[in-house]
């Protein structure tokens, strides 16, 4: 079982798991796409009766062992207790190299974390102030040692919620804040524990979990509100500077009236350092509006010299499978995708039902034309399915993996049908396949959750990536991947291509702020001109499916 795209899979590693796949049947029923019996979540509980976690899987390989090792994660931890941190390199051909300087901020990040991290006694002390809603000064939590929080909430579906806590992080990173994040019940066995030694969900008994769901709350504690008051206060130079105990950010979908974009400006960054707890609301990408804060410039560029690698390193030490997500990736990836000699994903998002007879020949120009996928040649015999077996194949035959995700069943059944039993021009073998169709988005279902995040992962370890215009979800793929992906272009907005190539691997800011609405911006006429956001930043530039939106990109010196 030797694979010829240049995984390093080590040996011992698909014989342990073939091994375990003929001793387990009932996966075969996955094979090949959609059973509607059969989806993830029908087998999860099966799955785990029959064979449970850590055996099988070579996560004491010594090979595996060392291919964690690039110094992303911090040494000391259990593998058993998170299998995906010592193993997912296993599944992907090129990795980016995290800079020394990012290795060694998480190393003193990781370091606040356990001095600050729950119930240690600076907590305590914060959360005393916090329930006491009095304002604070530089002295009230005991100074420079004191520490100060910024709690994460989820919204919107799991590719918002990837991308925005990845975003959360980075500015956590970037002010010295503890990041605790509110997992509730739909997300909470989908990630391993990211910090050694001291744990990143909020509690259940935090008194601020309730802010980000209660509107009137928001109001009331809304950093808007505030900001606008601290900038129009004077305070005298020899007082101490005081500050409200938290406060709300609402960054959700660019909500800019009740959170004004001054957020990303430093006048008001520097107001928010003095608050002991940020509590924060986005769905969205908000990185490249980190890198544009003056005060944060040098240290976001510094982290991250290759722009285009920032949520891929983010999201990899952040947010790895649990141990339970990467047994369903793991499986579905050996059972499916492991022996095809080249994988291409495919992710489907529909926005208007209405377009879904358009979609699917959209879907065949982009796949043929730009990921080469072969066409059927119509002049070939059929192939009897008996000769379509993988025996009865001649050694040279090459075999596609094409992987569909999406809500419906459609596409799948429509291209494997038009490809099953036919011959292609080029001789190759295409096998499609689809692991669940919901139907329908769901929210606060944490089974809906864990296939979205195992389809996340299935689409990031294959070599060629198709994602739908639009998607977060299909950001949150290409970025983990670090795999340019075609971008699919909706139809009805007059585009005449069917898909296009992705600027970066970096997922798309889709409402950023408008520039120059920073009082240091603005000229001596006062007014705050909204320019182009990318005008002289070359690192940054419109999003080629979101046009308003922004995304990092490496620039590479032209002659
Ligand atoms: C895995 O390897 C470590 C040493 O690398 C060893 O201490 C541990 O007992 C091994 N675990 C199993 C289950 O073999
Ligand atoms: C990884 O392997 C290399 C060479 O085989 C070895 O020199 C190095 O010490 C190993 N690292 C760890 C962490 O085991
Ligand atoms: C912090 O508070 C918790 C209970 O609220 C308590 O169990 C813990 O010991 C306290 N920590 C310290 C360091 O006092
Ligand atoms: C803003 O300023 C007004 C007037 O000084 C005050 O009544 C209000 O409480 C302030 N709001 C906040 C959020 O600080
Ligand atoms: C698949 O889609 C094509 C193009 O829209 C259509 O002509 C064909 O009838 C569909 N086939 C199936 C099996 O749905
Ligand atoms: C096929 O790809 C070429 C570029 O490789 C592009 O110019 C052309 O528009 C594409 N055709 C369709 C139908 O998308
Ligand atoms: C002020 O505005 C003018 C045009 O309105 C522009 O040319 C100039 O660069 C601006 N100055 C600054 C400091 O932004």
């Amino acid at each position: 079982m030797e694979n010829q795209q240049g995984l390093t899979v080590p040996r011992s590693f698909l014989t342990a798991m073939a091994v375990c796949f003929i001793a387990l049947p009932v996966l075969v029923i996955l094979v090949p796409g959609i059973h509607h019996e059969s989806s993830i979540s029908d087998v999860l509980g099966r799955l785990y009766k029959l064979h449970p976690v850590g055996q099988g899987a070579a996560h004491n390989d010594s090979n595996a062992h060392n291919l964690s090792d690039d110094g992303l994660f911090a040494p000391g931890f259990d593998e058993k207790s998170c299998l995906s941190r010592f193993q997912h390199r296993l599944y992907r051909k090129s990795e980016r190299k995290p800079s020394a300087y990012l290795l060694s901020k998480l190393r003193s990040y990781e370091h606040l974390h356990r001095r600050c991290g729950l119930y240690t006694d600076p907590y305590n002390r914060t959360l005393t102030v916090i329930r006491s809603g009095e304002d604070v000064d530089d002295t009230t939590t005991g100074s420079i040692t004191a520490c100060k929080y910024l709690i994460w909430h989820p919204v919107n579906g799991l590719g918002n919620r990837m991308i925005s806590l990845a975003s959360t992080f980075l500015y956590a990173l970037l002010t010295d804040r503890v990041l605790l994040a509110d997992l509730t019940q739909d997300m909470a066995d989908l990630f391993c524990e990211p910090f050694l030694g001291s744990p990143w969900i909020l509690p259940l008994e935090f008194p601020l979990r309730n802010l980000a769901r209660n509107g009137k709350l928001r109001f009331a504690h809304s950093a808007g509100k505030a900001l606008k008051n601290s900038t129009l206060k004077v305070t005298p130079p020899d007082s101490p500077a005081k500050a409200p105990p938290f406060l709300f950010i609402n960054l959700y979908q660019g909500k800019y009236a009740d959170e004004p974009s001054s957020f990303y400006c430093d006048e008001s960054q520097s107001f928010l350092r003095r608050v002991p707890c940020l509590s924060l609301l986005s769905d969205q990408y908000f990185v490249p509006s980190l890198f544009l804060i003056k005060s944060f410039k040098k240290e976001a560029i510094r982290l991250f010299p290759e722009k285009e690698a920032v949520y891929h390193h983010l999201v990899h030490y952040l947010m790895l499978p649990s141990n339970q997500a990467w047994e369903l990736i793991t499986r579905f990836y050996e059972a499916n995708l492991a022996k095809a000699d080249e994988r291409i994903g495919l992710q489907v998002r529909v926005f208007e039902e209405q377009f879904i007879p358009i979609l699917t020949d959209k879907i065949l120009t982009c796949l043929q034309n730009q990921t080469h996928l072969p066409k059927i040649d119509n002049k070939k015999p059929k192939l009897s399915s008996s000769s379509s077996s993988p025996r009865n194949q001649t050694p040279t035959t090459t075999t596609t993996a094409v992987l569909i995700t999406s809500l419906y069943p459609q596409f799948y059944q429509n291209l494997s049908t038009m490809y099953s039993n036919k011959q292609t021009v080029s001789g190759e073998v295409i096998k499609f396949y689809q692991p669940s169709h919901e139907g329908k988005q769901r929210f606060e279902d944490g089974e809906h959750n864990m296939k979205a995040l195992v389809e996340i992962y299935l689409l990031s370890m294959c070599e060629k990536l198709v994602i739908s215009a639009d998607s977060t979800f299909g950001y949150a793929a290409q970025g983990l991947g670090a795999n340019r992906a075609w971008i699919l272009l909706r139809p009805g907005y007059g585009f005449l291509d069917s898909c296009v190539r992705d600027l970066s691997v970096e997922p798309c800011f889709q409402w950023p702020p408008p520039s120059r609405n920073c009082i240091g911006d603005r000229n001596n006429s006062g007014s705050s001109r909204h320019d182009d956001v990318t005008e002289n930043v070359a690192y940054l530039k419109h999003c080629e499916d979101w046009k308003s939106g922004v995304k990092l990109v490496d620039v590479h010196e032209e002659l």
